[in-house]
């Protein structure tokens, strides 16, 4: 392995076991213990594997102490652009490189010719609650398209890979849509094929029969960055959901709706819906932003600064940051302003300052203002997670990508530290 850089040892029951360490293109350090319990019988113990590699990746870097993030290579906020295009993005995190002007265009036509759902799918939407969670439909409809999309379960080459991310890259923005649509009882709007992929899932999402939804430019290029700025973000719990699944050899459908289900979770993706609730609670409450600050702090209190802290981040997450100044720019284009911004900047403003967060490295992360902007596009706050998971699934693509077709790919099972019952006989029922 071309980064195996120096050594370690390890001093256990009066022996020395000497470890390989691998050094990253920015300098971190990994220790090899692939061979410690076969070699050794022990396993090391790392329960949130905040301290384990689990992969070699070159999809995504990111620095936490001093809150970079990069995708292939280039720097976030240099995809903050005057036209920021989330499919040159997908493209690039996919093959690993930004695409030149054909590349792009024939992934856009593909996007384009495969944006319909198989009627068969569409038709399972009448059967599921209006009520039902938008993340259990789409997980659902995702793991479904290996329903209609067969000659997609076994991808061997980079051109059937392709056509299997064009499908649903195109088609989630589809379900995400037929979702939405399906719970306000309107009629499914199906994707205008002249439009460009942002405006045509918002095209989806609004447009009503013979009216048109006005799609304007500064809403299609605030969307195009929101999905940006979630398009990935290497080993967080979702695409690590994604490689576990992938590790098995399982599809991409299945493994991409493993990565839905994972980014439910509030503590993951699940934040942006809480982050929102959080602020229309103190706003129709009236609390003042201090009183919410000494409740985050208070641990006989359940309440939690959602969209503050990061397990990576002890810095501000750049995103936040992009989106902060996003949220700043569509409201003076749009000539209104949110009071639920003015509550997210001064909860900010007093948690920076507090030595509760600041000793504890707690800063805004993308949750914090992403919902603030899409509330803006009049995207309601049921529908955030979806959001994320329509950025997010390029980035799962590329992880399965890199899992599923890295050299010697074993599937991945963990050990344990057993602490239950020493062998134990079974007692019959009249004894018990
Ligand atoms: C995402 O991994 C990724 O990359 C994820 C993501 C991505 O793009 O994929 O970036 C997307 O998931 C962003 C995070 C969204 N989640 C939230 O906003 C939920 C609120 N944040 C926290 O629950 C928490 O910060 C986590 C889950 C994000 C991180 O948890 P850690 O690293 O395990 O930290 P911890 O829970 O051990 O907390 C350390 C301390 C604790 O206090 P002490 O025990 O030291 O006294 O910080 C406190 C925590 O109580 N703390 C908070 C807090 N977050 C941590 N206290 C109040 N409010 C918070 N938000």
């Amino acid at each position: 392995m071309s980064d195996l850089s120096d050594s370690a040892k390890l001093l256990i029951d009066g022996k020395t076991i000497d470890l390989n360490v691998y050094t990253g293109v920015e300098g971190e350090r990994s220790i090899d213990v692939t061979s410690l319990f076969k070699d050794h019988g022990l396993t090391t113990y790392d329960p949130s594997l905040g301290n384990t590699a689990i992969c070699r990746s070159s999809i995504t870097y990111i620095d936490g102490e001093r809150g970079v993030l990069r995708y292939r290579g280039i720097p976030i906020e240099q995809f903050d652009r005057p036209k920021p295009n989330y499919i040159e993005v997908a493209w690039a995190l996919i093959f690993g490189r930004l695409p030149d002007d054909e590349e792009l265009s024939q992934f856009r036509e593909m996007l384009t010719r495969h944006e319909l759902l198989h009627e068969g799918l569409s038709n399972q939407f009448m059967a599921l609650p209006v009520d039902a969670p938008p993340m259990a439909i789409l997980s659902a409809m995702i793991s479904m398209m290996a329903c209609y999309h067969k000659e997609f379960l076994l991808l061997e080459d980079e051109k059937s890979l392709m056509g299997a991310a064009a499908r649903l890259i195109s088609k989630i923005r589809t379900i995400a849509a037929f979702t939405h649509r399906r719970a306000m009882g309107l009629p499914f709007i199906y994707p205008d094929p002249s439009l460009r992929y942002c405006a045509n899932f918002l095209h989806m999402m609004f447009s009503l029969p013979y009216k048109q939804f006005d799609v304007s430019e500064e809403m299609e290029d605030a969307l195009n960055l929101v999905f940006i700025l979630h398009a990935d973000h290497e080993q967080n719990c979702s695409a690590s959901a994604v490689r576990v699944v992938c590790s098995a050899q399982a599809n991409l459908f299945a493994s991409c709706s493993a990565g839905v289900n994972a980014l439910w979770g509030p503590l993951h993706g699940g934040a942006n819906v809480k982050v929102m609730e959080m602020l229309e609670a103190i706003y129709r409450g009236g609390y003042r932003p201090e009183d919410c600050i000494a409740a985050a702090k208070d641990k006989n209190d359940s309440f939690r600064l959602y969209g503050f802290g990061h397990r990576v981040y002890r810095n501000y997450d750049p995103r936040a940051k992009i989106l902060k100044t996003a949220c700043d720019r569509l409201f003076k284009t749009l000539k209104r302003n949110d009071p639920l911004l003015d509550i997210a900047r001064k909860l900010e403003e007093l948690a920076l300052k507090d030595p509760y967060f600041v000793d504890r490295k707690l800063y805004p992360n993308v949750d914090f203002y992403s919902g603030i902007l899409l509330r803006a596009m009049g995207i309601p706050t049921d529908m955030f997670t979806v959001m994320f998971a329509i950025g997010r699934l390029p980035g799962w693509i590329a992880q399965w990508k890199e899992q599923h077709f890295a050299e010697g790919g074993k599937i991945i099972r963990p050990r344990q530290l057993y602490v239950g019952n020493p062998k134990t006989d079974y007692i019959e029922m009249e004894k018990r």
